[in-house]
């Protein structure tokens, strides 16, 4: 132990975050040695890089901005329709296909308190929506006579507890040996000094790095080694918030089959340019996704000469990639995003604080910058009624309610 203090000591003073280790004495032993660990394990250069990239503003006015080219599903001829779908099947039922749902984020904004996979949506058989997803992924599975391996992605936080709402309720009769968890990375906290939060616990405040930490964390976490022995080929890669999401569709594999392209993504049509959805674009020749977090209003609300949004091609976090592009992006780190937020800390004086306005940078990959990594990949418009029924607030737009409200129209359900 003196000797790892020791050398924190020495790390916190190059980096000047010493006081990290201020209220050490006050901790328990355990605390202390994960305390140190977790000072040791820190890449404090990366994080002084970080501070750094929170004072620059995101704009577009270097980069080359366009629309990217898109197929419409509903759109397409039946000799099209039939194409891309026997390509597509011949994938899944040989059995290249596998599936892998994010589900490492909180669901703070829900107001849920668990994983939001781990959310009762209000329906009369009051499943929760990974009952939801595991309902679509067992009927994939029987339509096409397949095991369809799925992977799903946890965050340090609520890892523990999404597996035992799975094992509680026995894999909701997906085969058990098909289904695999794995955590996603995680990055400290800092203030608007550059400084370090320190958690209520004494220990270093960290959050989950973004979905972008997807193909480090699958490459770490021997997550793609075991798709290479199972001989998977195209992976879907979804968020666990859609409860209408089909992550299992052969007109999607198809194309990029078809297309020769490594990457595909679907989308639906922006409702409006407030939506909070991010867009699919080209950036500078390659394809891309303007977050609405990002976009100005101005790009928000240009239209092309029909009248319609120019960047109305939205991101609905329903992609898929082959196995060969997530073997190559993982071995890169994708740029982090900035988010400025509410998080309690623990002062210098050692007393919990509980800020009312947002006080720390949070960062966090995207998964979709990883799209720029290929020259071209493959859109495919789908309906929203069929496919995007996201959950997302507690009141309001994209709620329990309006999910709820989509998936009982498209089941027909009274
Ligand atoms: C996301 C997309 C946005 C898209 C919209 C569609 C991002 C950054 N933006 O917005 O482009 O139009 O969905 O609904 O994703 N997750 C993790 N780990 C994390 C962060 C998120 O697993 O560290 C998962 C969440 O559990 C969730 C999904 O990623 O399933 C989306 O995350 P969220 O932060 O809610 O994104 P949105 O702002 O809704």
């Amino acid at each position: 132990m003196e000797e790892k203090l020791l050398a924190a000591e020495q790390t916190l003073q190059k980096y000047g975050q010493e006081h990290l280790l201020n209220s050490f004495n006050s901790l328990s032993k355990e605390k202390q040695a994960e305390l140190l660990d977790a000072i040791l394990t820190t890449d404090f250069k990366q994080m002084q890089e970080l501070y750094e990239t929170t004072k620059i503003k995101t704009n577009f006015e270097n980069v080359k901005l366009e629309p990217i080219a898109h197929v419409t599903k509903s759109e397409l001829s039946s000799e099209e329709l039939a194409k891309y779908t026997s390509l597509g099947e011949d994938a899944i039922k040989a059995g290249k296909l596998a599936v892998v749902t994010m589900a490492g984020g909180q669901g703070t904004r829900l107001g849920h308190d668990g994983p939001k996979g781990t959310f009762d949506l209000g329906l009369d058989s009051h499943k929760s929506i990974f009952e939801i997803l595991c309902d679509t992924m067992k009927e994939a599975c029987e339509k096409y006579k397949v095991t369809i391996p799925w992977y799903l992605m946890t965050s340090d936080a609520n890892n523990e507890s999404t597996i035992q709402f799975w094992k509680d309720n026995n894999y909701f009769g997906y085969p058990k040996e098909a289904i695999s968890f794995f955590i996603q990375g995680k990055l400290p906290m800092i203030d608007t000094n550059g400084k370090i939060l320190l958690d209520e616990d004494g220990t270093i405040k960290q959050a989950a790095d973004g979905h972008g930490g997807i193909f480090e964390a699958m490459r770490k976490n021997g997550v793609l080694y075991d798709m290479k022995e199972k001989g998977i080929e195209w992976i879907y890669i979804g968020g666990v918030d859609n409860v209408l999401a089909k992550m299992v569709d052969p007109v999607l594999t198809g194309l990029a089959i078809s297309q020769r392209t490594l990457m595909a993504g679907k989308s639906v049509v922006k409702a409006n340019p407030q939506e909070k959805v991010g867009v699919f674009c080209k950036k500078d020749n390659r394809p891309n996704v303007i977050e609405y977090t990002e976009i100005s209003k101005e790009l928000a609300e240009a239209v092309d000469e029909r009248g319609e949004l120019l960047y109305g091609e939205s991101h609905i976090l329903c992609n898929q990639f082959h196995l060969s592009a997530l073997e190559k992006i993982s071995q890169n780190k994708l740029p982090y995003h900035v988010a400025f937020k509410k998080a309690s800390y623990l002062s210098d004086k050692g007393e919990v604080i509980k800020p009312t306005e947002p006080n720390a940078y949070k960062f966090e990959a995207f998964l979709f910058d990883a799209f720029s990594t290929v020259d071209n990949m493959s859109i495919l418009r789908v309906k929203r009624e069929d496919e995007f029924a996201p959950v997302k607030n507690a009141k309001g737009v994209d709620s329990p309610e309006t999910a709820r409200a989509l998936y009982k129209a498209f089941y027909h359900m009274n």
